[in-house]
């Protein structure tokens, strides 16, 4: 892999950009894009901002949601697997362009990230998930099998189950679900670093976990503060970031020179 790219993250809009990355060397492609919220996306309006408004309507997103896909594609191994990170306001087109890309086939999951943040609607109920949707471009995807705990309301009565027990209670181990439950960022937590719409590193982690394996490379093209990459360099992966905020680019740098922080 040339060196100069691997394990770096590039400023830049990733249409343009990753016809230069190195192709065909990805396993797993997160996509964290704008969600077509019509806003500017800041905290409070101080510090790092980027731009999700579309004066062309869905058109124009979906338009840009479409050519970072394909711009995305080729980066892919033969197995490489793409998720896609959106939420309710585009999530169903987000599916539907990928399925157009890769075909029905390439789907693996929709894993919905549940969190618990303040606000609400007199309206409606409360809006507290993402969907990231995994499309995989061949068969034999990396896929590490994880598990989660499964409380017990009794220890009695199982035969043939291991029973495990913590301060909540006996559980067991089953198939980690494609619903997790992972708290958002607070603005009091040691990762947090001041970026909108900053992603947890645990959500981050056990993405990477499932779907890449050790020394394969990551790559995130909408990095922002560079969750993805850090989450990636913990687990011992290669990574590779872009983004066309220079203020999202120079605090993933800076993360991802202290990954131990
Ligand atoms: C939802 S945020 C990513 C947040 C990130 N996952 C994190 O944890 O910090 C979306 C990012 O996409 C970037 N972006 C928007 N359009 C882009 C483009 N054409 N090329 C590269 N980056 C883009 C924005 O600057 C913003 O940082």
């Amino acid at each position: 892999m040339p060196r100069s790219v691997i394990n770096s993250i590039v400023h830049g809009d990733a249409l343009a950009i990753a016809s230069s990355l190195p192709q065909g060397r990805v396993a797993l492609l997160y996509l964290d894009p704008p969600f077509f919220s019509g806003r500017r996306r800041s905290n409070r309006g101080k510090g790092p901002a980027y731009d999700d408004r579309w004066p062309g309507g869905l058109a124009e997103y979906l338009r840009f949601l479409r050519s970072l896909l394909e711009a995305g594609h080729p980066l892919l191994t033969p197995d490489g697997v793409i998720a896609l990170h959106l939420d309710w306001r585009a999530t169903h087109h987000g599916r539907l362009e990928l399925e157009r890309l890769l075909g029905p086939g390439g789907f693996v999951n929709e894993i919905i990230w549940s969190y618990r943040t303040g606000g609400g609607s007199k309206r409606m109920l409360a809006r507290k998930h993402d969907s990231i949707h995994v499309f995989a471009a061949g068969k034999n995807y990396t896929f590490n099998r994880q598990t989660e705990k499964s409380y017990l309301a009794h220890r009695y009565g199982f035969t043939n189950i291991q029973i495990h027990e913590d301060e909540k209670g006996p559980y067991t181990l089953s198939a980690m679900r494609d619903v997790w439950e992972i708290p958002a960022l607070r603005g009091n937590q040691r990762e947090y670093v001041g970026y909108p719409t900053q992603k947890p590193l645990q959500l981050l982690e056990r993405l990477i976990g499932c779907f890449s394996n050790e020394g394969d490379l990551v790559a995130d093209l909408c990095c922002g503060s560079g969750t993805t990459l850090l989450a990636a360099s913990r687990l011992k992966r290669h990574w590779v970031g872009v983004d066309s905020s220079a203020e999202a680019v120079s605090l993933a740098r800076r993360r991802l020179s202290q990954p131990n922080q």
